[in-house]
């Protein structure tokens, strides 16, 4: 079982990395799974301009780049989307990744952990509409984050309650996964 924690800012000195670092920490603490931070900076990814829809390239891309983001994310068994809140919405560059994909992601489960001024709650509401068109089963238990109280600089403050809640997160992510898998 495999569980791909995507991060989904590529901004310089971004405080995306500083969360999806700490969902890794405590989640390899736990038995249940293996984990790994996704990064789509880490891939270079082109914006989407293939004519051929994603869906109907049945996991096989031109683009090396968009093949080894391809790869990763198709490794996976489930998902927690790492993502920030730009202008009341998901990041546009987050949102190309998702684009490039297809079956990838098809009928797998999908929590998030947000962070923002607004704790990035309307990304998370936005992003559970997009998972719904790939039919992933979005996961309830959500964690948030404020970047004026649970921050110093880009790097993540997180209290031990947010810690519980991320074990109670997994704890419903990963039986899903399981099942979904089987
Ligand atoms: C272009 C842009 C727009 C933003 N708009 C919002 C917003 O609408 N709501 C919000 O809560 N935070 C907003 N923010 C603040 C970000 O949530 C904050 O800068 C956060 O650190 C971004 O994540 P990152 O550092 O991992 O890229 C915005 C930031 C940027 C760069």
């Amino acid at each position: 079982m495999k569980i791909g924690i995507v991060l989904g800012s590529i901004r310089d000195h971004r405080k995306g990395e500083s969360v999806a670092n700490w969902v890794l920490d405590v989640a390899s603490k736990r038995t249940d799974a293996t984990y790994e931070v996704i990064d789509i900076s880490q891939f270079d990814l082109p914006l989407l301009s293939d004519e051929v829809l994603p869906a109907m390239r049945h996991k096989s891309y031109d683009d090396p780049r968009v093949q080894a983001f391809s790869d990763a994310m198709d490794a996976c068994d489930g998902f927690i989307f790492v993502t920030p809140e730009y202008n009341h919405g998901i990041p546009g560059a987050f949102k190309n990744a998702i684009d490039l994909l297809g079956s990838e992601l098809n009928g797998k489960p999908v929590a998030f952990v947000s962070y923002g001024a607004a704790m990035g709650i309307r990304a998370v509401e936005q992003w559970r509409q997009i998972v719904a068109n790939f039919n992933m089963f979005d996961i309830r238990p959500q964690i948030t984050f404020g970047i004026f109280t649970d921050f110093d600089g880009p790097k993540l403050t997180p209290s031990e309650r947010s810690d519980k809640d991320l074990d109670g997160l997994l704890d419903v992510l990963v039986p899903i996964a399981a099942k979904l898998a089987a």
